[in-house]
């Protein structure tokens, strides 16, 4: 699978979002990845559909919405009017994971479901079939800035070894603590969509950095 990078804006400068988008364009990036905080299933509130819709104009690259909020079957059908490219959707908040899903497929969009760290990976089994993606958190979700939860290495193995046997075509996101010093381990571990927040907008050259982290990953 290719190895892709998804620059988290949670990091960004929110008072020039557009431009910064921009720039994550300009600089290579492959996702823009959109982490929707409802100050409930994390403490944390961020931005809704109405700011994903202004920044559509933007940039053609495909808007990755991760979803952290409890109940994202209310709100799934206003993210993909917004401009939502792939939504995930936390399996630990949802009683109809399955249902879901099927609604974020009915939209003709790809669908992702989220792991937190301590989330077993069993609770993907009679779904696998219908995800484009899984997102595994290596943080407790909430938070840019946190360190990377060694263990997840572990199971993302896991999760990779379930795929392979599959035989599907599913990707592998990695979201939390990712940096130049691990994002090699994570892809040899089996992950290809890197999610970076900090990592990106702490660095002194956002371009390059993402530029460096795809060339790291894949070993070069
Ligand atoms: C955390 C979010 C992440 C976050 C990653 O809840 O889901 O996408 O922005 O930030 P870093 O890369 O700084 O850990
Ligand atoms: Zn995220």
């Amino acid at each position: 699978m290719g190895i892709k990078i998804a620059p988290s804006i949670l990091s960004a400068d929110f008072s020039r979002l557009g431009e910064q988008v921009e720039m994550l364009d300009d600089g290579g990036a492959d996702y823009i990845h959109i982490d929707v905080m409802d100050g409930h299933y994390v403490p944390n509130l961020t931005i809704g559909p109405i700011v994903i819709k202004a920044l559509r104009s933007r940039t053609r690259l495909p808007f990755d919405v991760h979803l952290m909020m409890n109940n994202p079957m209310d709100y799934i059908d206003d993210f993909v009017d917004a401009g939502a490219d792939i939504i995930t959707v936390h399996a630990e908040v949802l009683p109809h994971l399955h249902g879901a899903i099927q609604q974020i497929k009915r939209r003709g969009i790809k669908a992702a479901v989220s792991l937190n760290p301590s989330t077993p990976l069993e609770v993907l089994n009679y779904v696998l079939d219908d995800l484009d993606m899984v997102l595994l958190m290596s943080v407790n979700p909430g938070f840019g800035g946190q360190q990377f939860i060694p263990a997840i290495m572990e199971k993302i193995k896991d999760l990779k070894r379930i795929i392979c046997k599959s035989g599907l075509d599913i990707d592998i996101q990695v979201d939390g603590g990712i940096s130049i010093d691990n994002i090699r381990e994570i892809r040899l571990a089996g992950a290809n969509v890197f999610v970076a927040g900090s990592a990106i907008f702490k660095s002194q050259n956002p371009k390059v950095m993402i530029k460096r982290l795809k060339e790291v990953a894949e070993g070069i």
